[in-house]
């Protein structure tokens, strides 16, 4: 009997064709449009999907998107779920398990974010470069034995990093580097809590991609993550943010982080070398 991510794949493969991907891409809240330009486009929702969220937040559209973009293959998640929805720090691991089985390399995951540092405004664009797991769980809980002992050491793979820093270059946008605090939501931090992630470390403070990072990493796939600076933090710079005003700002931040991949997928790189599925790199 199969699983829920074997039988997605099966899905996927039948309907889109199963020749590996190079590049998904997971888009956050308002940032589905992010996508435009897939040739051959095949979009099947995630309804469709066995162990694929059917998202209950606004912004978020539930599709998964293969198809041809640049010469490469790709797919992209227009959606995700997150752990404030169910409680569960494993919510994406089937997509992200899916994901793996049909042959995806890369993971670039796109979120929005609040800023708490003064530099960083609303639309700016930030590569993360490291996290802070701030909410207390981990998806990996219960697998110690199973590899769940993974490293977190250039997690945000460095060289996936210096693509996509050439691509800004290229393309004429501005990308910042920064370090993402994982809260688990969904109510926005307090003043205090932004303070604190201020000092503990952090750049940029969010509800989303930490679990996914692990996950991906733990499947052995290389992770890029790019955040769309939405509003201040809590209390910090007149920060109060509310689920619209991150809605309507990462819709305005889209453009600039669709020319962002779309000038990745153009730049032809060197080769990344073999990599076995799951082994440390
Ligand atoms: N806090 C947490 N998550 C967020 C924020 C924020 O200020 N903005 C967008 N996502």
């Amino acid at each position: 009997m199969s699983n829920p991510s074997e039988t997605s794949a099966q899905i996927i493969q039948a309907q889109a064709g199963a020749a590996p991907i190079e590049y998904a891409f997971v888009l956050g809240t308002g940032l589905g449009s992010a996508m435009e330009g897939v040739e051959d486009a095949v979009t099947i929702p995630f309804s469709e999907l066995p162990g694929f969220p059917v998202p209950a937040v606004s912004g978020h559209a539930g599709n998964l998107i293969v198809g041809t973009q640049d010469g490469m293959r790709v797919a992209y998640m227009q959606g995700r779920t997150h752990y404030y929805e169910t409680g569960d720090p494993r919510a994406m691991a089937v997509p992200l398990e899916t994901l793996a089985m049909i042959g995806v390399q890369n993971l670039i995951l796109t979120n929005s974010a609040g800023s708490v540092k003064a530099d960083l405004y609303p639309r700016s664009l930030v590569l993360l470069t490291d996290h802070i797991n701030f909410s207390g769980t981990n998806p990996l809980i219960g697998l110690a034995s199973d590899g769940g002992f993974v490293s977190m050491t250039d997690a945000y793979d460095p060289r996936l990093a210096r693509r996509l820093k050439r691509a800004a270059t290229t393309a004429g946008v501005q990308l910042h580097e920064g370090v993402y605090m994982w809260f688990s939501g969904p109510s926005f931090e307090t003043p205090a809590e932004i303070k604190m992630a201020r000092t503990l470390g952090a750049d940029v403070v969010g509800m989303s991609t930490v679990p996914e990072v692990i996950i991906a990493r733990r499947l052995g796939l290389r992770v890029a993550a790019i955040s769309i600076i939405t509003n201040f933090g809590a209390g910090f710079q007149g920060g109060n943010p509310t689920h619209l005003e991150t809605r309507e700002t990462a819709m305005q931040g889209a453009i600039a982080l669709r020319r962002l991949l779309r000038t990745m997928l153009r730049t032809k790189e060197e080769a990344w070398g073999i990599r076995q599925p799951g082994t440390p790199r």
